[in-house]
C-alpha cells in the first residue's frame, strides 16, 4: 500500500513518523483515486480465537522427486533430512509455531492456541508458511543433497485447519501419523519386492493390492524379502516431530546482572501420537484427551472456502519486511535492477505453470496474477490457489538468486504473503490493475525525487522528506528537472512496473480451447513482457483477449465447482 510504503522506506523518529504520516495523508488525498474503492472487495478471513490453527503443507510434486534425482526408494534419507531442516527454518522464524509434523511430503505446523499473530488472518499465517517453507526447501537443497542441482524449484499446496479442543488436535496428528505408517509399510514391501525379489513394479503392485491386512504386508516382506518391518528406520515409520519447548536460561543484562529468562528451542523427538504420553508429557494439553479410533470429523475442520464461480480471481503476493531484506541485501535505491528481474522471473515461471492465469503485474515487492474467470483451476479452492502460487513464487526467486545477485550471498529465505481477492466483472477487474499502477506511479515518483534529493542533492534523509512534503506531482517533475532528469524519461519498467500476458491465440487453436476448464493451449501461448500503461483503454483496445467475452452460465455443470 502506498502510505505504508512511503513510511516504509525512511526510518523515521516518532517525530518523522508523524511527518511521515502527515505527508502520506496529503499525498493520499492527491492519489485518492476513482481506483481506490476496489480494495473494499478484499476480505479478512480471521479465525475463531482459542482454537487450534493447523497448517498443512504438500509438496505439489513429491512423487516426481525420486526419478527426478534418482532418489532412493521408498525414503531417501537426504529428504527426508531437508524437509525437516525447511520445517524448522519456518518454525524458528515464526515462534508461534509449537509443534511440527510431517511425512513423505507434507507436513503439517500448529501455532499456539492462543496465537494472535497477524490477529489470525488465515491467508497470510497459510502463505507466509508456505512461501518460507518452499523457499527454505531451495536455500537448504545444496546442504543435503552436495553436487545434486535443484533443477525446478518446489511449490506446496497449503490447508488451514482449525481445531475447537485439544482432542481434536492429537487425533489429527495421531490421523497424519498413521498415514505416515500405512505409506511406509506399502511401499517397503513395494520397493523391497522390486528390488530384493526382482520383480518388475506393477507386478509388486499387485502384490501389494492383494494383501489387505497390516499382518499379510509384514508376512511378505518377512518370508519373501527377508526383512523385518519393526528393525526399519523410526524416522520413516513414525515420521519427523518438532517440538517447541521453553526453557530457563541466565542471561546477564547489560548493567551486569544474571537474570533467568525463557528460552525456547526446536526439538526432533520420536514419538507414537496415538500412545499417552507424548500429550501428558512432552507436549502437555490443558484437557484431557484419550485414544480416538474415529477421525472421519476431522475433514469439517479444514478451511476450504470455494472462490465464487465466473468471477476474476486475482491473487496479490507481497514480500514480507522487504524492507529489512533490501536493506540486509543492499539494494540500489530507490530501484534495484536485480530484486525487478528475480521478481519478473519467479512471475514467469508461475504464469507457465498455471496456464490459466491470463496477466499478472508487478512492482515493488509486489505480484498480482490474474486468473481466467471461467478457470476451474484447483478447483477455484481459495487456499490451493494462494499457496501454490505464492509457494512456486518464493522457491523461484530463491532458486535464481545467486544468478542475478551474483556476488551478494542470501542471508536469509525471504517469504512473501498472498490474498485471493474477487472481481465480478472486467471493469473492477481493470480498476484493480489501475490502482496498482497508480500505486507504482506514486511510489516510484516520491522515491526517485528523494533518492535525487539525497544522493545528488547532498539533502539528509529528513531534509529530503521536508522538502517533499506536500508536493504535489508537477513540484516533483520540477524538483528532477533541477537535477537534469526528465521524469518521463526514467525507465519505464520503474515508472510502469512490468505487465505479463499471453499472447493471443493463433488462427489454428479453436475456440474449443478456451472453454472452462481447459488449459493446454493457453500453456503453450508465449508471454509477452511490457513496461506500458494499462490504466488508459489502448491497453485492452489492442489485446481484447486478455479479458476475453462474458460468457453466459449455460449448464448446470458449468456451476458446479
Ligand atoms: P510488509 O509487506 O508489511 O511485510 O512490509 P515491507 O517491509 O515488505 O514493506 P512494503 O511491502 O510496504 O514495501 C516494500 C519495501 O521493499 C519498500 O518500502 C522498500 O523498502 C523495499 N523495496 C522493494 N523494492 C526495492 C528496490 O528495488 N530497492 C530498494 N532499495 N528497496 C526496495
Ligand atoms: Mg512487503
Amino acid at each position: 500500500m502506498w502510505l505504508r510504503r512511503t513510511v516504509g522506506f525512511h526510518r523515521v523518529n516518532i517525530q518523522g513518523l508523524r511527518r511521515s504520516f502527515q505527508v502520506a495523508a496529503a499525498a493520499a488525498k492527491m492519489a485518492k483515486s476513482r481506483f481506490e474503492y476496489v480494495k473494499a472487495f478484499e476480505t479478512e478471513d480471521r479465525l475463531d480465537p482459542k482454537h487450534w490453527i493447523v497448517v498443512a503443507l504438500k509438496h505439489r510434486r513429491y512423487d516426481e522427486l525420486a526419478d527426478t534425482y534418482d532418489l532412493e526408494k521408498p525414503n531417501d534419507k537426504r529428504l527426508v533430512q531437508l524437509f525437516e531442516a525447511s520445517a524448522r527454518s519456518v518454525m524458528g522464524e515464526f515462534k508461534e509455531l509449537v509443534l511440527g509434523y510431517g511425512f513423505g511430503g507434507e507436513f503439517s505446523l500448529a501455532f499456539a492456541k492462543n496465537t494472535t499473530l497477524y490477529r489470525r488472518r488465515a491467508p497470510k499465517l497459510l502463505t507466509n508458511l508456505c512461501s518460507l517453507m518452499a523457499s527454505s526447501f531451495v536455500q537448504l537443497w545444496p546442504h543435503h543433497f552436495e553436487g545434486l542441482s535443484l533443477v525446478d524449484p518446489p511449490s506446496f499446496e497449503g490447508a488451514v485447519h482449525l481445531f475447537p479442543d485439544d482432542q481434536s488436535l492429537r487425533d489429527y496428528m495421531t490421523q497424519r501419523q498413521l498415514a505416515c505408517h500405512h505409506r511406509n509399510l506399502n511401499n517397503t514391501v513395494l520397493w523391497s519386492l522390486v528390488r530384493e525379489c526382482g520383480l518388475a513394479v506393477d507386478e509388486a503392485q499387485g502384490v501389494v493390492r492383494g494383501a489387505t491386512s497390516e499382518g499379510d504386508k509384514n508376512e511378505i516382506l518377512f518370508s519373501r524379502c527377508n526383512k523385518n518391518y519393526n528393525k526399519e528406520e523410526d524416522v520413516f515409520k513414525k515420521g519427523s516431530i518438532i517440538v517447541r519447548t521453553s526453557t530457563q536460561a541466565s542471561v546477564r543484562t547489560p548493567a551486569g546482572s544474571v537474570t533467568q529468562r525463557n528460552q525456547s528451542c526446536l526439538s526432533n523427538l520420536c514419538f507414537d501420537f496415538v500412545k499417552d504420553q507424548f500429550w501428558s508429557e512432552i507436549f502437555v494439553l490443558d484437557q484431557p484427551t484419550k485414544v480416538n479410533a474415529k477421525t472421519n470429523y476431522l475433514k469439517d475442520f479444514e478451511k476450504k472456502a470455494k472462490l465464487l464461480p465466473h468471477s476474476w480471481i486475482v491473487i496479490r503476493i507481497d514480500g514480507k519486511g522487504f524492507h529489512k531484506f533490501s536493506e540486509k541485501h543492499s539494494f540500489a535505491k530507490p530501484n534495484d535492477i536485480r530484486s525487478i528481474e528475480l521478481m519478473n522471473r519467479a512471475a514467469k515461471r508461475v504464469m507457465e505453470e498455471f496456464p490459466d492465469i491470463v496477466l499478472s503485474y508487478g512492482q515493488s515487492d509486489e505480484y498480482t496474477f490474474v486468473i481466467d474467470r471461467y478457470s476451474r483451476m484447483l478447483d477455484r479452492c481459495a487456499s490451493r490457489n494462494m499457496s501454490s502460487i505464492v509457494s512456486l513464487f518464493g522457491s523461484t526467486y530463491v532458486h535464481n538468486w545467486t544468478e542475478v545477485f551474483d556476488g551478494t550471498p542470501l542471508q536469509y529465505s525471504p517469504a512473501f504473503d498472498a490474498r485471493a481477492v474477487l472481481y465480478p466483472n472486467n471493469s473492477c477487474l481493470r480498476d484493480y490493475l489501475s490502482w496498482r499502477q497508480a500505486d507504482c506511479h506514486i511510489n516510484n515518483m516520491y522515491n526517485t525525487c528523494f533518492w535525487v534529493l539525497v544522493q545528488e542533492g547532498s539533502r539528509s534523509r529528513q531534509e529530503a522528506e521536508g522538502e517533499l512534503r506536500g508536493t504535489f506531482s508537477r513540484d516533483k517533475r520540477d524538483i528532477l528537472k533541477e537535477f537534469n532528469r526528465e521524469y518521463d524519461k526514467e525507465d519505464a519498467l520503474y515508472r510502469k512496473g512490468t505487465i505479463m500476458y499471453r499472447d493471443e491465440l493463433q488462427n489454428e487453436e479453436t475456440e474449443a480451447a478456451q472453454a472452462p476448464g481447459t488449459e493446454s493451449c493457453r500453456g503453450s501461448r508465449k508471454i509477452s513482457v511490457e513496461h506500458i500503461d494499462m490504466i488508459g483503454d489502448a491497453f485492452w483496445e489492442q489485446r481484447p483477449w486478455i479479458l476475453g467475452k462474458e460468457r453466459s452460465v449455460r449448464t448446470l455443470e458449468d456451476m458446479d465447482y
